[in-house]
């Protein structure tokens, strides 16, 4: 199988037409690498899917939230999608206009509804009738009106990973779509609060789309039964939630996506607005790391020349891949036991078997389980593929482990650091 952009040129492993081995010498291990004209190339196959009908781009920060990786698609014209202060600090340094940034997210606290109305944001989306009242009195404390969005929970099945399943009733997201027109009777009702739209989010990593259509099915019921009531919705923010291609998954071509959202929302005159976040940076980029060791069968092979013995055979012992990422740099396998193809480089036959393994000091630091691998030697590269959404964003120092450095290769084919490795001095600032 192979995942988009990769190549063996001569036996060396090339991404996006630049050279791994390279770009590891030149930054350095473990290294996140993204690509600029992938990332501009989603955004225009997502534009061109909409086609004629007006639906705006605002971009969920949380999948790559890197200064540089915000400043290429607000120059390709999209808004950004946030769910806290700092990624609206983050925004606003990248340079997107406050009338291009919505607010989502349950737990908003009084500070960042505060930094958000004073800054002047799009609207900010509700997902409980005490965050709205909290959004109104702080709004009334300020002087201010609030734009305000619901976020409905349609309770409709993505059929993804139940943790990043968001549009179940059993899900914390999002406001009960029984109590939605009494939710906008109140907004209408409190002097800080000005309703402007409608929206939701189900989940993310979604391939079957008739998930989206029945949620939007919902929303639109709703939006006329809110408009029946004399409060006029403008938008509706239908999420982000695009699935991708990690291993063999259909990812859903951008034009079925939108025909399916423009078919079950009609109402021409409500401006459509969505929130991709994976499905523009998630294979833009990938991680790079070193394999240090190899322990087990494989490295008993290695040893003795003998031959392999895979893992499921009860009585050989397992091979573990040990490299120099772990789950502190790429936490997504030991969260959702998410699937990351692995590259070799220089290019191996696939004959190996067995773990990928980081060196942090938990079981669950592991990248890759019980999989067929190429036969990798100490010292040799091991790449993760579409690692460019909630890679960087959910790593951490766990461990005392400094971050990795952050590479963009540029439409031109120039590399570009655009985030330093963290020095062991960072690891203890502002202790
Ligand atoms: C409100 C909202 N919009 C958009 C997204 C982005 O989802 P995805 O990266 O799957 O497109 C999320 C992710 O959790 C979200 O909570």
């Amino acid at each position: 199988m192979k995942i988009e952009s990769f190549a063996y040129k001569n036996g060396s492993l090339e991404w996006q037409g630049a050279s791994v081995r390279q770009l590891a010498a030149e930054y350095g291990t473990p290294l996140y690498v993204y690509s600029e004209a992938a990332i501009l190339d989603r955004i225009a196959r997502l534009r061109s899917a909409f086609g004629s009908r007006r639906a705006g781009i605002y971009y969920s920060v949380k999948a790559n939230s890197n200064l540089s990786v915000l400043r290429i698609i607000s120059g390709a014209g999209c808004g950004a999608d946030i769910v806290s202060g700092g990624e609206l600090f983050r925004c606003l340094k990248a340079g997107l206009t406050p009338e291009k940034i919505v607010f989502s997210g349950v737990g908003k606290s009084a500070d960042e509804i505060r930094y958000a109305i004073n800054t002047g944001i799009l609207f900010l989306s509700v997902e409980s009738p005490a965050e709205l009242e909290a959004i109104g009195k702080i709004a009334q404390e300020m002087g201010k009106t609030a734009r305000i969005s619901v976020r409905v929970n349609p309770d409709v099945d993505p059929k993804t990973h139940p943790y990043i399943s968001t549009g179940l009733k059993e899900n914390k997201f999002g406001i009960s779509h029984r109590e939605v027109v009494s939710i906008y009777k109140l907004a209408a009702s409190l002097p800080g609060i000005q309703p402007t739209g409608l929206g939701f989010h189900i989940g993310s990593q979604i391939t079957d789309l008739s998930a989206f259509k029945e949620a939007g099915q919902i929303a639109v019921r709703l939006v006329n039964a809110v408009r029946a009531e004399g409060i006029n919705l403008h938008h509706l923010d239908v999420g982000g939630g695009l699935g991708i291609s990690y291993l063999d998954e259909k990812a859903p071509a951008p034009e079925e996506y939108a025909r399916q959202i423009i078919d079950s929302v009609g109402l021409p005159d409500l401006e459509l607005m969505f929130d991709p976040g994976r499905s523009i940076v998630g294979n833009s980029g990938i991680l790079v790391s070193r394999l240090l060791y190899l322990k087990g069968a494989e490295a008993a092979r290695d040893a003795k020349g003998a031959s392999i013995q895979r893992a499921d055979d009860a009585n050989s012992p397992k091979t573990f891949y040990i490299c120099d990422a772990g789950m502190n740099d790429l936490l997504r396998p030991s969260l959702y036991d998410a699937y990351h193809h692995v590259y070799s480089d220089p290019e191996r036959p696939l004959s190996g078997f067995g773990d990928l393994v980081g060196p942090v000091c938990e079981s669950g630091d592991f990248f890759a389980k019980d999989r067929a691998m190429p036969a990798f030697k100490a010292g040799d590269l091991a790449v993760l593929a579409s690692a460019g959404a909630y890679g960087f964003t959910m790593a951490s120092n766990y461990n005392s482990r400094p971050r990795p450095a952050e590479v963009l290769i540029r439409s031109d084919g120039r590399a570009e650091i655009v985030r330093k490795r963290e020095s062991f001095e960072d690891l203890i600032r502002g202790e």
